[in-house]
């Protein structure tokens, strides 16, 4: 299939109509979002949802999130809308937040992997709600990764993963946040975090009084547990080499990435250390990846760096753990996941 790359900055209506086009015709998109871009489908065209599985390589049994252009549209995709639910969509939409509601007969199982629930979100990114309000229809769209790759946060990211899978690539440039919108269960009193994201449990909790995590979110679930989000159970966001979260004060991380690191240069081998600024200036000319000075700028080049682990070539990722707060939760969500849950 021959892939057709639009940058938006300069060809913003012919890429925007084409994409419109293949999305009304049962074809699938690669669009940018605030969080990460995204792979488009008709919501309620059962064969293209199929066609964002097959190109994806996605479980059948992990459910897409419907996106549309205004808070109005919701009643078109939930049942119903409770009250914590408005409250929480009017303050956290358009942005990085996915509500789990109970979902309309219309919205198909494929889509919401035979779940009653669906989730529903309203990007923040002009681009994604201009696309979406163009199509008229409501989106399902997954990350425009292949399964088991780290989300892709620029167009250059999607190239690699869907060139001649995909008709059109719409180039939105870096996405703002760079990880994925939080999910979370709003049928109840209180929001229950599925997926952390861009609108931190902090954000929250300050709205709605209270906000929980639900277990498998930082940690692996244990065998025979239900997942509450499918995703949360599958190895995710890992490149090829070994990666080791590092856990600690920061002079014990320090110590830990030093020893370790030292050891396998000894033993032949070519680790990476991905770590904060901070760290970084600790870690004298060793191998290093600064991925920022806070959980806002880690969480932006998180996927980026992931990625350029690959390209070049290392044998073994050690990645600094980082505090659990604000994107610091959604930061190590996906990293623990990467490391497949091995921490040191
Ligand atoms: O920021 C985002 O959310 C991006 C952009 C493109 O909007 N989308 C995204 O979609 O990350 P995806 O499919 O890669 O991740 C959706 C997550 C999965 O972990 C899935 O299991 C969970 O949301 N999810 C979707 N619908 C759900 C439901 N009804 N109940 C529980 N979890 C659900
Ligand atoms: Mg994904």
């Amino acid at each position: 299939m021959e892939t057709r790359v639009y940058d938006l900055k300069t060809e913003y209506e012919a890429g925007l109509a084409h994409a419109v086009r293949v999305i009304l015709s049962g074809g699938v998109v690669a669009f940018p979002t605030e969080t990460v871009y995204g792979l488009a489908a008709n919501a309620f065209d059962m064969a293209a949802v199929r066609r964002i599985f097959e190109i994806k390589g996605r479980p059948a049994d992990n459910p897409l999130i419907v996106h549309l252009s205004g808070t109005e549209d919701i009643p078109l995709a939930a049942k119903e809308v409770p009250p914590l639910a408005r409250r929480l969509f009017a303050k956290f939409s358009p942005g990085p937040f996915t509500g789990v509601l109970n979902k309309q007969p219309c919205i198909p199982d494929i889509v919401s992997a035979g779940l009653p629930t669906v989730g529903i979100r309203i990007p923040a990114n002009e681009y994604a709600r201009e696309l979406i309000r163009r199509a008229g229809v409501p989106i399902a769209a997954p990350s425009a990764n292949l399964s088991g790759r780290p989300s892709p946060t620029t167009a250059e990211h999607c190239i690699r993963d869907l060139f001649g899978k995909v008709p059109v690539i719409l180039d939105g440039g870096a996405c703002s946040v760079g990880v994925e919108s939080t999910v979370a269960l709003i049928t109840g009193e209180y929001p229950v975090i599925l997926r952390p994201g861009g609108v931190t449990r902090e954000m929250l909790a300050l709205e709605a009084g209270r906000a929980e995590i639900a277990s498998g979110v930082t940690e692996g679930l244990s065998s025979g547990e239900v997942a509450a989000s499918p995703g949360m159970k599958y190895r995710h966001y890992s490149p090829n080499a070994d990666v080791y979260i590092v856990e600690g004060d920061i002079n014990t991380i320090a110590n830990k990435l030093r020893t370790m690191y030292d050891n396998d240069i000894m033993s032949g081998l070519k680790p990476l250390i991905l770590c904060s600024y901070d760290m970084s200036l600790k870690m004298e000319g060793r191998a290093v990846r600064t991925l920022g000075r806070d959980a806002d700028e880690i969480a932006k080049s998180l996927f980026s760096e992931l990625r350029r682990v690959d390209e070049t070539g290392y044998d073994k990722v050690y990645f600094e753990a980082q505090p659990v707060l604000g994107l610091g939760l959604a930061v190590m969500n996906r990293a623990i996941r990467a490391a497949g849950f091995k921490t040191i």
